[in-house]
């Protein structure tokens, strides 16, 4: 048995995979086995929520059904498929494997974890997530989602983001996922339900907050439940601390079309449309200042729109969203692209501008 065995590992595999059978969601991506098909859903899930990432897998996987398709798509169909899910590195990163699945795998999928991992944008995880779920390999998979019911199921007290607790947790993971598989035939899938079974409690059942062990089927497993510690678990101490940041917007307006500048490579959100706007230090109360000095534009009038707010990793943005006609006899345009009502439906906005697009231009 090695040191990072549970105790009562069977036990567990045992309770979880049950439990699974009765109570997994039926969700699309579950319905398949093909390997592309749920690394598009395992990256699409990373940062955003199973009830909005339904609709966008199920119009990706019928638009780019498979790797050869999303290799070669132009890039600005598969960011205007992304369009809204955010964080956008994830979508090119997406079509850069494509294109290595083609050119080194001849276009099938690889199914070992040393190949899966080596394509751009997979990590441990959701290389582990694809060979598990895809070949039912016995390769352990922590995410937050696991994280959390691992932490908890061995009462483990020590902070999850550091080396030494993160390398416990994965070895924790593994052995589990052993488990299933020395306890499992093959068609059962064990391997594949071990790990959605954790990943799925973490969701459903063990929650950050009011976790519901009543209706947990490891809770008499459970070395934190047993303590009544579960709540203070996982201990994530030392968040960084949130920042606010406050922009100004521009709708500006020119015979019925409206300006937006496309944002350059090598930033966040590159190559997405946006509305002119800047950084203000504080709240903006005299945008057509902020205007001249950033674009030497000099606008008659900026009424105040509204607001909007997102958040960015530790910021808390508000975009301060103006209205203004472009000056009929200015000669300076600022760089960007006058786009119809129809460009502005049909090109791919940063999720807060198409925001600002929904709430203040219809
Ligand atoms: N979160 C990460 N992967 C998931 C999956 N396959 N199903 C549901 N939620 C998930």
């Amino acid at each position: 048995m090695s040191p990072a065995m549970p105790a009562k590992p069977d036990a567990i595999v045992n309770a979880l995979t049950d439990w699974f059978a009765r109570h997994a969601r039926d969700l699309p991506w579950r319905r398949t086995l093909d390997p592309y098909a749920i690394w598009v859903s395992e990256i699409m899930l990373q940062q955003t929520q199973v009830k909005t990432v339904i609709p966008y897998w199920e119009r990706w996987m019928r638009e780019l059904p498979d790797a050869g398709a999303l290799a070669k798509a132009p890039p600005e169909r598969v960011l205007k498929l992304w369009e809204g899910l955010g964080y956008y590195t994830r979508a090119r990163n997406l079509q850069k494997a494509a294109q290595a699945v083609v050119e080194r795998h001849g276009g099938r999928f690889p199914d070992t974890f040393d190949e899966v991992l080596e394509l751009p944008g997979i990590g441990r995880y959701t290389a582990g997530a694809i060979c598990s779920i895809a070949f039912n390999q016995p390769t352990p998979i922590l995410d937050g989602n696991v994280i959390r019911v691992l932490a908890r199921l061995f009462a483990i007290e020590d902070n999850p983001r550091e080396r030494a607790v993160n390398d416990r947790l994965w070895n924790l993971a593994e052995a589990l996922v052993q488990t299933a598989q020395k306890t499992g035939w093959p068609e059962t899938h064990a391997c594949s339900v071990l790990n959605q079974a954790l990943m799925e409690l973490g969701a459903l059942v063990c929650t950050p907050k009011n976790p519901a062990c009543d209706a947990c089927p490891v809770s008499r497993l459970c070395a934190a439940r047993r303590r009544g510690i579960q709540e203070s678990l996982p201990n994530l101490d030392q968040r960084a601390e949130t920042t606010a940041r406050h922009f100004a917007t521009f709708l500006i307006q020119r015979d019925g079309r409206w300006l937006a500048q496309q944002r350059p490579a090598g930033v966040v959100n590159a190559h997405l449309w946006e509305f002119p706007n800047v950084e203000s230090a504080h709240i903006p109360n005299d945008p057509c200042a902020l205007a001249k000095a950033q674009w030497n534009i000099t606008l008659a009038a900026a009424d105040p729109m509204g607001t909007i707010k997102h958040s960015i990793t530790r910021y808390r943005i508000t975009q301060h969203v103006f209205r203004a006609q472009w000056p009929a006899r200015s000669r300076l345009d600022p760089a960007g692209r006058w786009l119809t009502p129809g460009e502005l439906d049909s090109l791919a906005f940063t999720s807060a501008h198409r925001k600002i697009a929904r709430k203040f231009l219809r």
